[in-house]
């Protein structure tokens, strides 16, 4: 039997250059060895946007189109949304009650989420959507979560309260290994840490041809370098980490970062490759979404099966789950 993969994005906007290093470059690969569930997390999405409902319903199907042009395959995956199997929020309450505040509190990402949200806009669904994502992979019971290294502490989350429902009910859930993609944190077109839609510093997988030309043209470089004629640095240098990402001829990568240590190449001519190389990239993407975007019924298809998918595994689950909970009353009064 094939081991399993869930891992999972939430609804908030299209898809970008970062997801596709960071994870989806993994999940491609991996559906031809493992049986993957691919989730749309649109209760998660919730949790911050409770009244964006509309932009929810377009990200759905814009998330559902990347995953489709980028090759992600509906008929080896299982593309399921979060709230289409309502066995996420039932797992997630029960799992909830295994897991002590503190863990919450400590976990690094929320954290750092938390502090970017005022506290009284701090929804408690927000709150708690570390126990949700929990919920989320324990409930295909996956073996491996490949996502971006943000999640790495939610996969851990996940390990520690499986083994807790593990001891005090016996053996149900596997522990979930993690794995992070070629590219951990892929530079902001501005030089920022991270590229994040809610930054605004992003390549999206279905710009096209003059958006990806005006965003590199005006992209950050070294800032410490004047004049084509001074050395420049390629560390921390988001032009050259997209090139080492993107540019498959690794000879003109190479010779472009010898002359620009050197001061032999001017920024124009660095980013005019760059732009050519990433064109080459999502041409083939560009190519498939389209076709996809003019077969929107086989698009909500994906979906629905998916989900019907998703719901037949979940209940499976959800009935172990019960039973080893002691949640059947009525079955075991004698
Ligand atoms: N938190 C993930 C994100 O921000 C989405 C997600 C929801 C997820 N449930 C998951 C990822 C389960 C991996 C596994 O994109």
């Amino acid at each position: 039997m094939k081991k399993r993969i869930l891992t999972g994005i939430r609804p908030t906007g299209k898809l970008h250059l970062g997801h596709y290093v960071g994870a989806l470059e993994n999940w491609i690969r991996l559906q031809e060895e493992y049986d993957c569930f691919f989730l749309i997390a649109d209760y998660q999405a919730l949790g911050d946007h409770i009244d964006e409902m509309d932009n929810i319903k377009i990200a759905v199907r814009d998330v559902v189109l990347d995953w489709l042009s980028v090759g992600l395959d509906p008929v080896k995956s299982t593309f399921v949304v979060q709230s289409y199997v309502p066995e996420h929020a039932e797992l997630a309450m029960l799992l909830s009650m295994l897991t002590p505040l503190g863990m919450l509190e400590r976990n690094p990402t929320l954290k750092s989420e938390r502090e970017r949200i005022s506290n009284t806009s701090l929804s408690v669904g927000f709150y708690t959507y570390p126990v949700s994502q929990v919920a989320d992979i324990l409930l295909p019971k996956a073996d491996l979560v490949p996502v971006g290294e943000d999640q790495l502490p939610h996969i851990e989350m996940t390990r520690e309260i499986a083994r807790r429902f593990n001891n005090r009910y016996g053996n149900v859930f596997p522990e979930p290994d993690s794995l992070v993609g070629r590219v951990a944190r892929l530079l902001g077109t501005d030089g920022q840490s991270k590229m994040s839609k809610s930054i605004g510093n992003v390549i999206y997988l279905s710009d096209d041809a003059d958006a990806v030309n005006k965003k590199i043209m005006s992209m950050y470089t070294d800032p410490t370098r004047l004049r084509a004629t001074d050395p420049g640095h390629i560390e921390g240098n988001p032009v050259f980490q997209y090139h080492d990402a993107f540019n498959t001829n690794t000879e003109e990568v190479n010779d472009l970062k010898e002359r620009y240590t050197q001061g032999k190449v001017g920024d124009v001519e660095v980013k005019q490759k760059l732009i050519v190389a990433i064109n080459n990239f999502l041409d083939p993407i560009r190519e498939k979404r389209n076709k996809y975007e003019n077969d929107i019924s086989f698009v909500n298809e994906c979906i629905e099966e998916g989900s019907a998918k998703g719901k037949v595994t979940a209940d499976k689950t959800m009935s172990e789950v019960r039973e080893k909970m002691g949640l059947n009353y009525v079955s075991s009064v004698n």
